[in-house]
């Protein structure tokens, strides 16, 4: 039996939080941080950090995995590959979302979904809910009782037939949040003008994938967000805007808060690296691979999404992982052939690729500082969802999650991904870094060229009562 009071020391890691940068040794024990500091004693393990950038293990706040869609459509990541994905991309917390199906129960919801997540799992997870159907015993017996039990964020939609809220239910959930302290996520898009823009497309016969655009413009973001906006100021609750696309979105959450409100905001790589161009200068179908709703929009609105990284709108920065294949009849040619893009599933794959982008595009290249990439990747996930500081932190007490940085230049390739897509929108892209190894809890899970985690590792998290709500004494 080992005498260090060690596990593992990971020596002279350039150690980034979301305020500081420093050279120190983490000493880690029982699967935790438990010093921090020069020339620390050897431990059973070591690992040599010199030279390197160390920051928290990502915490991916918005992802889908396994989440049951409408026969023929499957993901195609469940939470085994999708699990080992995040990891060899440097996350190691996930919170995809239990979706509520309308006419059913919201807690039969979250016993599915732990079915598909328990023993399958490689890194920690929490669970956001989907409302899709608030009725009193959802809105009195259920929706409390999960919150109580560390289910403390939901999110509800403005758009979706299978899943909009009205804008009277969304008070009503609204007004959960704040008496039992969650956060509610909104997905904002005005659902009608979306459908009566599709059926002017679709009767002028514009049914390729770059019409989703079309049907989809920023306008019809913009109005919702700042309905949302208006709806958590009746309430007086904070609400965070989820996959936020571009200037005219910014531009409302900026007005939101120069009023006093707490609004808070997400945003995705899709956002900053892909532009409606991908979805098609042509008819081609190969656009169907980056049909996301909203929609990336052009490169003025890019520099608007980097700018609101910069500067504090953006509190956490999420894949949207919502892995559909291209080929075959699950994915994006449901029924085995081009769809109308009305018909193809929305959603990108991005979980392995979301912390290297950020840090390569990001941090290498000036954009933004390696304290707001941890803030954007990690800690603000973490404060925002009620698992900090036991995840998202490089101090004591805190799960030693850590990701080690290699900068060194890498080509994305669908290939030498882990996911179990069958394409990336990034193909081709050069990034100058990648994760040499992350660790959850101590245990090397990517050691920069394979997944050599133990299997099926991950651990349900107990969210609390979301830091960045107001403090209970003071209402
Ligand atoms: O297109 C997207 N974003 N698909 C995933 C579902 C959602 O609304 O986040
Ligand atoms: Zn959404
Ligand atoms: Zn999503």
């Amino acid at each position: 039996m080992s005498t260090s009071c060690f596990d593992l020391v990971v020596r002279n890691a350039r150690a980034a939080t979301a305020s500081d940068v420093f050279t120190t040794d983490i000493g880690i024990r029982d699967s935790r941080i438990v010093q921090l500091g020069s020339g620390l004693p050897e431990g059973a393990r070591e690992i040599d950090a010199r030279g390197r950038v160390v920051t928290p293990g990502g915490i991916d706040a918005h992802c889908h995995l396994d989440q049951p869609s409408s026969s023929p459509v499957k993901m195609a990541d469940d939470f085994n590959s999708g699990t080992i994905s995040a990891a060899c991309g440097g996350t190691t917390t996930v919170i995809p979302f239990a979706a509520q199906q309308k006419g059913h129960s919201l807690r039969a919801a979250v016993e599915d979904y732990h079915r598909r997540a328990d023993g399958v799992s490689h890194i920690d997870y929490a669970f956001h809910l989907i409302v899709s159907d608030p009725t009193p015993e959802v809105l009195k017996v259920e929706l409390p009782e999960l919150i109580g039990k560390g289910y403390t964020s939901f999110k509800a939609y403005m758009t979706y037939d299978d899943l909009k809220l009205d804008d009277g239910q969304i008070l009503d959930v609204l007004d959960v949040a704040k008496r039992h302290g969650a956060i509610a996520m909104l997905h904002a898009e005005n659902s009608d003008c979306i459908e009566w823009l599709t059926q002017r497309l679709e009767s002028m016969g514009r049914h390729a994938p770059r019409f989703h655009a079309y049907s989809r413009p920023m306008l019809v973001e913009r109005e919702a967000t700042h309905r949302a906006i208006a709806l958590a100021e009746l309430v007086a609750v904070p609400i965070l805007i989820v996959h936020v696309s571009g200037r005219e979105a910014i531009e409302q959450i900026r007005w939101g808060r120069a009023h006093g409100l707490n609004i808070f905001a997400e945003t995705c790589p899709q956002y900053l690296f892909l532009t409606a161009e991908d979805l098609g200068i042509d008819d081609s179908y190969t656009g169907a691979k980056c049909v996301c709703s909203p929609p990336p929009r052009d490169k003025a609105n890019q520099e608007f999404i980097w700018n609101g990284l910069r500067d504090g709108l953006f509190t956490v920065f999420s894949s949207d992982h919502a892995p559909f294949n291209f080929e075959g009849d699950e994915g994006k040619h449901p029924q085995g052939k081009e769809v109308s893009f009305r018909h193809i599933p929305n959603g990108i794959p991005g979980l392995e690729t979301r912390m290297p982008l950020l840090y390569s595009e990001g941090v290498l290249k000036g954009r933004i500082s390696l304290e707001k990439f941890v803030e954007l990747t990690a800690t603000g996930p973490a404060k925002t969802y009620g698992l900090h500081p036991r995840k998202g932190a490089i101090c004591i007490g805190a799960d030693a999650d850590l990701v080690i940085w290699d900068e060194r230049e890498v080509t994305i390739r669908n290939g030498s991904l882990h996911h179990a897509v069958d394409y990336t929108p990034y193909e081709g892209m050069r990034l100058g870094a990648w994760p040499a190894c992350t660790l959850l809890r101590g245990e090397v899970l990517w050691d920069g060229e394979s997944y050599v985690g133990s299997r099926h590792r991950g651990k349900f998290i107990v969210a609390g009562r979301p830091s960045i709500l107001p403090d209970v004494r003071a209402s």
